[in-house]
């Protein structure tokens, strides 16, 4: 039997989205290439290096270097890959690498941390959920490689102080890394200090198939300068080309393709009203939410927590919304391109009503 995917109409959670036309067609039309080996697909292998030319616009590095990724996490582990070798290199130190990171950091570090061997340290945020400044530099010492900054953290869409988080990376010679896996696409249009023009950012996760509206599987690694990714390359002694510095061997050039071409299409202007339009409908849930009576986070970003009863939460995914919870355990709604004011206005309808339902309510 045919399945059909789910339609995308109750779908507040996710930090992907429906792609664009244009990255759906170019998705389609490049299902059958591989870029992990270039010299026997030559044009997409070509794609890959326009994406990262327009990638690099975005985040403000000229001369830029990387790929795409099969996503954040792929861009986040060889991120702590690269620093890894680099410490290797200059510290000659036999103690284990460190990455310091907000505890906001997403869990990809994690997978990072067990498949790398490095050590994670965790380090406190404030009470707008950025990172508390003066921990990390508590943090940091010799054995540290890289320090991670978020911007746009899963949970908020809170952005941490990145210039401030860049000094203190390299007081210790670590790499500083920037995780803009959702937030990069949105970024740009907001008077944050968060990419390569704007602090000393050695590598970037930024995401083309989030905010950026391509097709999954299309994430962004970026790095300032190419040498950091001779720390990733293997010799390829049976394919056309010589190196190859990904993490996957055959890649989907399904990825690459929609990402060029949804960049192409709305870098900047597309990508600046989608912003406009989300972050209004984000701040309009916010203001909802409020007037109902739940302790609501600001959304700077277009991403919403609310503390909401578990039993509503529950009742409203009965009713088929697909929410989620931060870990503190408050509704967090993502104000993704497919999330219309409508789809927002028939949510609180029906959070509303199950709110004034006559039966007691257990609150979290
Ligand atoms: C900030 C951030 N980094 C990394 C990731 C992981 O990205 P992916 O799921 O594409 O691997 C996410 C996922 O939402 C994210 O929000």
């Amino acid at each position: 039997m045919q399945r059909e995917p789910q339609a995308f109409d109750r779908v507040l959670s996710s930090m992907c989205t429906t792609p664009h036309p244009v990255a759906r067609e170019a998705a389609e039309r490049f299902l059958a290439t591989n870029p992990g080996d270039p010299g026997t697909y030559p044009t997409i292998s070509d794609l890959e290096a326009e994406a990262i030319d327009l990638l690099g616009e975005v985040a403000g590095l000229d001369d830029p270097a990387g790929y795409v990724a099969s996503g954040g996490t792929e861009a986040n582990i060889q991120a702590v890959r690269i620093a890894r070798e680099r410490a290797r290199v200059t510290t000659a130190t036999t103690e284990t690498p460190t990455v310091v990171m907000p505890e906001s950091g997403h869990f990809s570090f994690q997978k990072a941390a067990n498949v790398l061997g490095v050590d994670l340290e965790l380090v406190p945020t404030d009470d707008d959920h950025r990172v508390d400044l003066e921990a990390i530099r508590a943090c940091v010492d010799k054995t540290t490689a890289m320090v991670v900054g978020v911007a746009g953290t899963t949970e908020y869409g809170r952005v941490d102080p990145i210039p401030e988080l860049g000094e203190i990376a390299q007081s210790v010679d670590a790499l500083l890394h920037v995780d803009a896996a959702w937030g990069g696409f949105v970024l740009p249009f907001t008077d944050h200090a968060w990419h390569f023009d704007h602090a000393p950012v050695d590598t970037m996760a930024i995401d083309p198939h989030k905010m950026g509206q391509a097709a999954v599987p299309a994430g962004g690694l970026l790095v300032r300068d190419e040498t950091l990714l001779d720390e990733l390359a293997v010799n390829t002694p049976y394919l056309e080309s010589t190196s190859q510095a990904t993490l996957t061997g055959t890649r989907s050039g399904a990825g690459v393709a929609s990402a060029v071409a949804a960049m192409t299409e709305l870098w900047p202007d597309g990508y600046r009203e989608q912003y406009e339009r989300s972050q209004a409908n984000a701040e309009w849930l916010a203001a909802e939410l409020a007037a109902l009576g739940y302790n609501v986070v600001e959304p700077e970003l277009p991403l919403v927590a609310a503390d909401i009863p578990t039993a509503t939460f529950e009742a409203l995914r009965e009713a088929g919304w697909r929410i989620s919870r931060t870990g503190s355990g408050e509704l967090r709604v993502v104000c993704m391109p497919h999330v219309t004011r409508t789809q927002l206005e028939s949510f609180v309808a029906a959070l509303d009503a199950l709110e004034s339902e006559p039966e007691p309510r257990t609150t979290q």
